[in-house]
């Protein structure tokens, strides 16, 4: 059965966990599809992951459109969401052109921006607009320069309420799915249980309704450092299709992430 955003909320619902994994190509999305994953991310990663760039920032939507077409192509029941990229979505004209762009060229089902309440306005306008939305609160990467650095959000007590209230504004507003990353795992749980639309996590915590990992963070061919909130599956599986089953298995029976890959 394919799987929609209604799925997702009903799976929220039952207390089921789902696995999220980001997919740039037709070969690993099919893979990923196969091992019964939920969700396909395009994620702009891949100008860290695929290009070798130092951050998200320079990718483009041109390059968005061409890898989620790529991976619609191959996902069977699996729901593929694009991540819009830096600046794509800086007005809301933007920010509708540019979705419309990824639904239409690209095949995406799903949306993915980042920030709070400065998205309000886009949030609604896309929901207005029949565009499912994912928002993308915790560490920012396309905020990296503004930030100074990849770091966890939401230690202290201001920072910690200033994100519960986005997300609750967030989804009051239409956003359909959250996303966490990098955020102590008490605040994830805290934003998880305050919220009634799935809330996926990335270094936030077993208590989220899903989790996502960088495909290649997991397969171990990053190169340089892995994530501390990662774990190589493909070291102890024996080949890819096996290590992402391994992933989709864990994350569903919530045996991952477990505490080492998570924050105080
Ligand atoms: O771009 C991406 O892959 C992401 C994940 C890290 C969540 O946004």
């Amino acid at each position: 059965m394919p799987i929609t955003v209604s799925t997702l909320h009903q799976m929220k619902q039952r207390g089921e966990k789902f696995a999220v994994l980001t997919a740039y190509d037709a070969a690993f999305a099919q893979l990923i599809d196969e091992a019964g994953v939920e969700v396909l991310l395009v994620g702009d990663s891949l100008g860290m992951v695929v290009q070798g760039r130092e951050s998200t920032i320079p990718v483009t939507m041109d390059e968005m459109v061409y890898h989620t077409s790529l991976v619609s192509r191959a996902a069977g029941n699996a729901l593929v969401m694009a991540d819009m990229p830096f600046m794509s979505y800086a007005t809301t004209e933007l920010a509708l052109a540019n979705a419309a762009r990824l639904m239409k060229e690209g095949g995406a089902q799903m949306v993915k921006l980042e920030g709070g309440a400065p998205r309000l306005e886009a949030v609604r306008a896309m929901t207005e607009n029949g565009i499912p939305v994912c928002a993308h609160l915790g560490l920012l990467p396309q905020s990296v320069h503004k930030v100074g650095g990849y770091r966890v959000q939401g230690r202290d007590d201001a920072a910690a309420e200033q994100m519960v209230a986005d997300a609750v504004a967030l989804e009051q507003t239409g956003a359909d799915i959250m996303l966490l990353e990098c955020v102590p795992r008490a605040l994830a749980k805290r934003i998880t249980e305050s919220l009634t639309i799935p809330v996926i996590g990335i270094g936030a915590g077993v208590d989220t309704d899903a989790q996502v990992l960088v495909l290649y963070d997991m397969l171990g061919i990053t190169p340089g450092k892995r994530p501390s909130f990662s774990h190589d599956f493909l070291a102890e599986s024996g080949s890819i299709a096996a290590a992402i089953k391994a992933y989709a298995v864990q994350v569903k029976a919530g045996s991952f992430p477990t505490a080492q890959h998570g924050f105080d």
